[in-house]
């Protein structure tokens, strides 16, 4: 069989021009452009010794990929971490200028060993990311029994004026502090007896986020939890809303419901962007739009992994509960052009609207009023037979998308499995779509909930229908957007 390397290849979400990729690392900004390090084994598109790749970009939407930023050495591969700039070289490593310094997990099995030992290391570059320095004296952290000691995001407390480092320890986040980067302090840990623990608790975030029309914020911590087989939704991420005093993390869901970021099976591992400038004042968040249960398994050819698109994160009241909502960056908005538009159109039980179109990726953006239909919603055929439907159930206020037919899904026992969101109100939807080449991700009712989903079709979308059961539809307004690559 001769592979197809560009086959499934997405043209608005960054993916490796060759071989596996998996978790963003080391997010930031710094003289004008985005840095994107990822997971990256560069001998095969599976998972396998832990590079981080490199590359960068103006908007967050085109990205050009650079040389291999980290190699694994004698402390062991590169796992996940974060970047920071250190404006003031607390580190000593900037005498002259400041610079970028990346923190991340090294990752060490001893021959004969089954068990990893893990520890945070550092290393620094003057040149805008394009070469490293490993820190002579790594790892800078360490921890003589815990095996699951990684992902260490850190961020500069201005309040406390120290570092902080919050690193996934089990099934706990641990915060530690330090003045330099280098000396490291415990402060507390969190996460016992609240939120999910169906996994091993992976890559965390935390940082301060506004509510929406208020001047209210509150702090938000990101907790990725780890595949586990007997859990039929395989990896994904919680998140809990609280406040940060500088040493201790405190949820406020004392209910313990579990608030889950997106509710597709495809995002994972996300964390937000580092040093976006203070007057731009957006938190920029990327996850990996794969899940373990069949990372490994994605029918791509010689690549395997994109990431999800960038997100604006913010706070809103929904139902009188704080959750989190996202967007899409403004920056995506001048890779497509209006091609298709109509306002105010009825549609009536069984009779379907049906949109014929023919590009590489597309934006549908749909506000709909349900006058008295039991079901409506919105096919995407790929080809006559390939296709993906959205559903909107009103007397369960309940949303699925549905897979199943979409191409090539038998490659895991969960894929076809339908994703689905309770919604507070169905009687106004409000969609907005995006569709690549191998994914769709969908933004509910202006953010409310984010559904990311990876789909295996033949061709991107041919047309899109819009359908009402046991009752009419009212369309108040419906867009189809084509690319401007
Ligand atoms: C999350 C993760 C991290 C780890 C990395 C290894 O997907 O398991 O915890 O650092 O991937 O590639």
């Amino acid at each position: 069989e001769t592979i197809n390397i560009e086959k499934y290849r997405p043209s608005l979400h960054y993916s490796p021009k060759k071989n596996w990729l998996n978790d963003p690392n080391g997010l930031i900004y710094f003289k004008g452009e985005y840095h994107l390090f990822y997971q990256h084994n560069p001998h095969d598109s599976k998972w396998g010794p832990m590079h981080w790749g490199h590359a960068v970009s103006k908007d967050m939407i085109k990205w050009e990929e650079l040389d291999i930023a980290l190699y694994p050495d004698k402390l062991g591969t590169i796992f996940s971490g974060s970047a920071v700039i250190d404006w003031h070289n607390s580190s000593g490593f900037f005498p002259e200028e400041p610079g970028m310094i990346a923190i991340f997990t090294h990752h060490f099995v001893e021959p004969n060993q089954t068990e990893p030992v893990q520890s945070q290391s550092l290393a620094f570059s003057y040149d805008q990311g394009r070469t490293w320095t490993k820190y002579e004296g790594n790892p800078v952290l360490k921890h003589s029994t815990k095996v699951d000691f990684r992902d260490p995001k850190v961020f500069w407390h201005s309040k406390s004026e120290k570092w902080i480092m919050i690193l996934a320890t089990g099934q706990t986040i641990t915060i530690y502090s330090s003045p330099n980067l280098i000396d490291w302090q415990l402060e507390s840990e969190f996460g016992e007896g609240i939120g999910s623990h169906e996994g091993v608790w992976e890559c965390p975030d935390l940082f301060e986020l506004n509510v929406e029309n208020s001047d209210e914020k509150k702090w938000v911590l990101l907790v990725s939890i780890g595949d586990n087989p007997l859990f039929d939704k395989g990896s994904r991420t919680q998140y809990f809303i609280g406040t940060f005093d500088g040493s201790t993390f405190t949820a406020d869901n004392s209910n313990n419901e579990v608030l889950w970021l997106d509710f597709g099976k495809d995002n994972y591992a996300g964390v937000s962007f580092s040093d976006i400038p203070r007057e731009d004042n957006r938190r920029i968040y990327l996850g990996w739009m794969s899940n373990w249960r069949y990372a490994n398994q994605v029918p791509s050819q010689g690549w395997r992994g994109q990431m999800t698109l960038p997100r604006v994160l913010t706070l809103r009241y929904i139902e009188d509960k704080l959750k989190i909502v996202q967007k899409p960056v403004k920056e995506l908005d001048r890779y497509f052009t209006k091609k298709y538009e109509i306002y105010d159109e009825i549609i009536i039980s069984k009779v379907e609207k049906t949109i014929e179109i023919d590009e590489s990726s597309l934006e549908i953006v749909l506000n709909i009023d349900n006058l008295n239909a039991e079901k409506f919603g919105l096919v995407l055929y790929y080809t006559e037979t390939q296709k993906t439907t959205v559903t909107i159930d009103a007397s369960k206020n309940l949303l699925t998308l549905d897979r199943k037919d979409s191409g090539e899904v038998h490659f895991s026992e969960i894929f076809a499995n339908s994703q689905e969101v309770k919604i507070h109100d169905s009687k106004r939807i409000n969609l907005r779509i995006i569709v690549d080449a191998s994914s769709v991700e969908m933004f509910v009712n202006d953010g409310n909930y984010a559904l990311s989903s990876l789909i295996f079709s033949d061709k991107v979308c041919e047309k899109v229908s819009i359908f009402s059961l046991d009752g009419d539809i009212r369309i108040r307004n419906y867009s189809i957007s084509s690319p401007n690559l």
